[in-house]
C-alpha cells in the first residue's frame, strides 16, 4: 500500500474524535446529542428557532475546553510536520482538535464551531464563547452572526482546493466518516478515478466501504498512529 506515494489527502469525520470523548453524528438513535440532524443542521431550523440553535452550538463549543486530542489526531499532526510532500487533512468535524495537536495543513470542510459568520455580509470571526442570537458583526455593523457550521444544503468550504489536492494525490485515507454525507462521501471516487491508492480506516465499514482498495477496521487511536509509522518508515 505504501511505496512510492508523494501526495496525501487525509478525509476525517467524526469517528477521529469520538475517543476525546465528543459524540459522533449519527449515534445508535440516530440522533446528534439528542437532536435530529434537520432540527440544528439546516438553514430552515435556524429561521424556525434561533434560540435552540446558537444554544445547541453553544454547548458544542464550551464542550470542547473539556476534551483533548488523542493520539489519532496526533498522529496525523506527526504526520503533517514530517512528511515533505504534498498534504492535506480534509475534516468534516466542527471541533478544534486537528489543530489543538499541531496540525496546519489543514480544511474544516464544513466549519468551525470557535467561528461566527455574518449572514448579511459573509464575514467569519474567532468566536471562542457563546453566541447570543442577534450578535452584531464588526464588518457590516449588522445583527447577523450565526454559527459558522456548514448547514446541510450548503456549500462546504474550499472544495476547488479540496478537489485540486484529491486530483494531485497519490494516496486518500479516509478516517471515521459513515460516508453518508455528500460531497466528503464522493471524495474516494474522484481518487480512485486519478489512480491514487484508497484506504479507509473506521471502527465499521462505512456506506461507501466497497470503493475503497483496502479497509482496515478499529479505533482511530490505534490505527492511525500504526498508519503514520508505516508512512514515515
Ligand atoms: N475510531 C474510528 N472510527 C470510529 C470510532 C473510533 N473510535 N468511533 C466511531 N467511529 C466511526 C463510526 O463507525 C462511524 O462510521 O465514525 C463514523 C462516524 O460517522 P458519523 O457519526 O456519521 O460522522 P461523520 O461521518 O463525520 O458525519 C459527516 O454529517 O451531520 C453531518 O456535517 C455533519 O460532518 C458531519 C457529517
Amino acid at each position: 500500500m505504501i511505496g512510492d506515494i508523494r501526495n496525501i489527502v487525509i478525509l476525517t469525520g467524526a469517528g477521529v474524535s469520538a475517543e476525546s470523548g465528543l459524540a459522533t453524528f449519527r449515534g445508535p438513535d440516530g440522533l446528534w446529542e439528542g437532536h435530529r440532524v434537520e432540527d440544528v443542521c439546516t438553514s430552515e431550523a435556524l429561521a424556525r428557532d434561533v434560540e435552540l440553535v446558537h444554544r445547541f452550538y453553544d454547548e458544542r463549543r464550551a464542550k470542547l475546553i473539556e476534551v483533548t486530542p488523542n493520539a489519532a489526531h496526533e498522529a496525523l499532526a506527526a504526520l503533517d510536520r514530517a512528511w515533505g510532500g504534498e498534504l492535506l487533512i480534509v475534516t468534516q468535524n466542527v471541533d478544534d482538535l486537528h489543530e489543538r495537536a499541531g496540525a496546519k495543513r489543514l480544511i474544516h470542510m464544513h466549519g468551525e464551531l470557535k467561528s461566527a459568520l455574518c449572514a448579511a455580509c459573509g464575514k467569519a470571526v474567532a468566536w471562542p464563547g457563546p453566541l447570543p442570537p442577534a450578535s452584531v458583526c464588526d464588518g457590516c455593523s449588522r445583527p447577523s452572526l450565526r454559527p459558522d457550521i456548514v448547514f446541510f444544503g450548503e456549500m462546504p468550504y474550499e472544495m476547488e482546493r479540496i478537489d485540486a489536492a484529491l486530483r494531485d494525490a497519490d494516496l486518500f485515507v479516509s478516517i471515521g466518516t459513515s460516508g453518508a454525507v455528500y460531497p466528503a462521501a464522493g471524495f474516494v471516487q474522484t481518487a480512485r478515478h486519478v489512480g491514487a491508492r484508497t484506504l479507509e480506516l473506521n471502527l465499521d465499514p462505512s456506506a461507501g466501504s466497497f470503493y475503497f482498495e483496502e479497509s482496515r477496521m478499529g479505533p482511530a487511536s490505534k490505527l492511525v498512529p500504526d498508519l503514520v509509522q508505516e508512512l514515515l518508515g
